[in-house]
């Protein structure tokens, strides 16, 4: 097994401007592999743009950027999710009008041989590769507990299925790290009970976890380090009782009552 210890990401001195206004200032951190790592911080810290830079979705001015022990310079989205990063998004983007078992199987075309563009013109080899996908897509489905026939369209699941759906087509492409973006969002405390040991579960196979979030309670109760960006400044990072106690952290982000 993997020591604990091993890092997975390690960012150091991230900027990212968005002409005068700097969403991230100098931001350093290490996620090792194996944990639980939560981000969090007000409206506008910057946390999203973290993650688009670590997906490939923005560029970073300034910084560097390693995973799994290589640096990336100038990376495109498929790049990183083919080296293991994969991520669900803080306004849910599924296709709508597809079948929750076909949002999968959308994810999972990142690892396969013939590619999206393979499966569409159909040929032997493409349409056996097909249905090995549609089988892992059905596992994942159950994996992340959505009972619904698997021609469902997306669009008729409840939220908090859809971010569940978020999560299995993420999981399609096989990560050594899963992004979450407030994956919480609109679920209420049953769902978000069921949404934190679907990640503990994803944890103890191997995978990750990198998780934006607002709600105190569950990144408390189930990350083993947290980070608290303020104004695209990281202020502090630590275990969740180091963080909570913190006094830059109480007064930027948490308040007395947290406290
Ligand atoms: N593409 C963009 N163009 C211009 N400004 C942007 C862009 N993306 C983010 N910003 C700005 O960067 C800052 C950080 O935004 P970001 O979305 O990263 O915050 P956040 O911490 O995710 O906030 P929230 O908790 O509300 O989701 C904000 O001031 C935001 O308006
Ligand atoms: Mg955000």
């Amino acid at each position: 097994m993997t020591p604990p210890s091993e890092l997975l990401l390690e960012l150091s001195g991230v900027c990212k401007h968005f002409g005068g206004l700097t969403a991230l200032s100098e931001v350093s951190l290490n996620i090792r592999r194996g944990e639980i790592y939560g981000l969090i911080g007000p409206n506008g810290a910057g946390k999203t743009t973290l993650f688009n830079v670590i997906t490939g979705l923005y560029q970073m001015d300034q910084g560097t950027f390693k995973f799994g022990g290589n640096t990336y310079v100038r990376t495109k989205p498929h790049q990183l999710a083919q080296a293991g990063i994969a991520r669900t998004f803080q306004n849910i983007r599924l296709f709508a009008n597809m079948s929750v078992l076909e949002n999968i199987m959308v994810g999972r075309h990142v690892r396969t041989r013939t590619g999206i563009w393979g499966a569409l013109s159909r040929n032997s080899s493409a349409r056996m590769e097909e249905h090995t996908i549609a089988e892992r897509a059905r596992e994942l489905l159950h994996y992340v507990g959505i009972q619904r026939p698997t021609n469902t369209l997306a669009k008729n699941l409840s939220y908090g299925e859809q971010r569940r759906l978020e999560i299995a087509r993420a999981l399609a492409t096989d990560p050594q790290m899963l992004a979450l973006d407030e994956p919480a969002a609109g679920m209420n405390a049953t769902e978000t009970e069921s949404l934190k040991a679907l990640l503990q579960s994803i944890r103890s196979e191997g995978i990750t976890v990198l998780l934006i979030e607002h709600d105190v309670k569950l990144i408390m109760g189930l990350c083993d380090r947290v980070a608290v960006l303020d104004y695209g400044k990281k202020i502090a990072e630590g275990t969740p009782v180091e963080v909570r106690r913190n006094p830059a952290v109480i007064s930027a982000y948490l308040g007395v009552e947290s406290a």
